[in-house]
């Protein structure tokens, strides 16, 4: 059963973890970032996405994955036969760490030590979310979910188990395979489908 304890800053809403995580820096990514976005959707879901870190739109509007992985995300999730509204997404870091490129906000992934300063925070999202398992999408959301290196391919479509006694299938992050030679993205899309194919037997319970 997943452990019912409050998470590690003892907050009671999701609003509060927006102001706190608004607040923060911890890390300095918060610095230059337009606001935190925390994970909207379902509370006590079957099923809990975590991705990287807020993109390029999702730093300006304030919502998780809104822009193209966010997309791809949620055309993918239906093809596994799973509704966007059934689920609460989320990321790893809350904050947009970008280099300026001109006037271009390039991405940056986040560092292990960011990942970690801001893990204490997804923990708290969490304990508030009460998921009843959780997706990593990508190698920072694994890393941050169990508390260790998780290599993604090797591990990708299998479930993995945290502490608090919840599972985790790991999977790619959707913006690795917008990253996909045009020729190959159906087919890897589909492999990764495939993936979140196991999280909807959740839903048949
Ligand atoms: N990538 C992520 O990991 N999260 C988002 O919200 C958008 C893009």
């Amino acid at each position: 059963m997943p452990d019912q304890r409050g998470g590690p800053d003892g907050l009671t809403s999701l609003d509060q973890l927006k102001a706190r995580t608004m607040a923060c820096r911890e890390c300095p990514i918060g610095e230059f970032a337009t606001q935190s976005v925390i994970g909207e959707g379902k509370l006590k879901p079957k099923l809990m996405l975590v991705g990287e870190q807020p993109g390029d739109q999702e730093d300006l509007q304030g919502h998780p994955f809104v822009g193209p992985a966010g997309k791809l995300l949620t055309r993918a999730l239906e093809d596994a036969g799973i509704q966007r509204a059934q689920v609460f997404v989320s990321n790893a870091v809350k904050h947009f760490k970008f280099e300026l490129r001109g006037k271009r906000r390039i991405h940056k992934s986040p560092a292990v030590r960011e990942i970690v300063a801001c893990q204490h925070w997804l923990e708290d999202e969490i304990a508030l979310v009460q998921p009843a398992a959780l997706v990593a999408l990508g190698a920072s959301a694994a890393r941050s979910l169990l508390g260790r290196a998780v290599p993604v391919m090797a591990n990708r479509g299998q479930w993995l188990p945290r502490a608090d006694g919840r599972e985790v299938l790991v999977t790619l992050h959707p913006s690795a395979l917008l990253r996909v030679d045009p020729e190959d993205r159906e087919t890897a899309i589909e492999a990764f489908v495939a993936d979140l194919r196991q999280a909807q037997r959740l839903f048949r319970r």
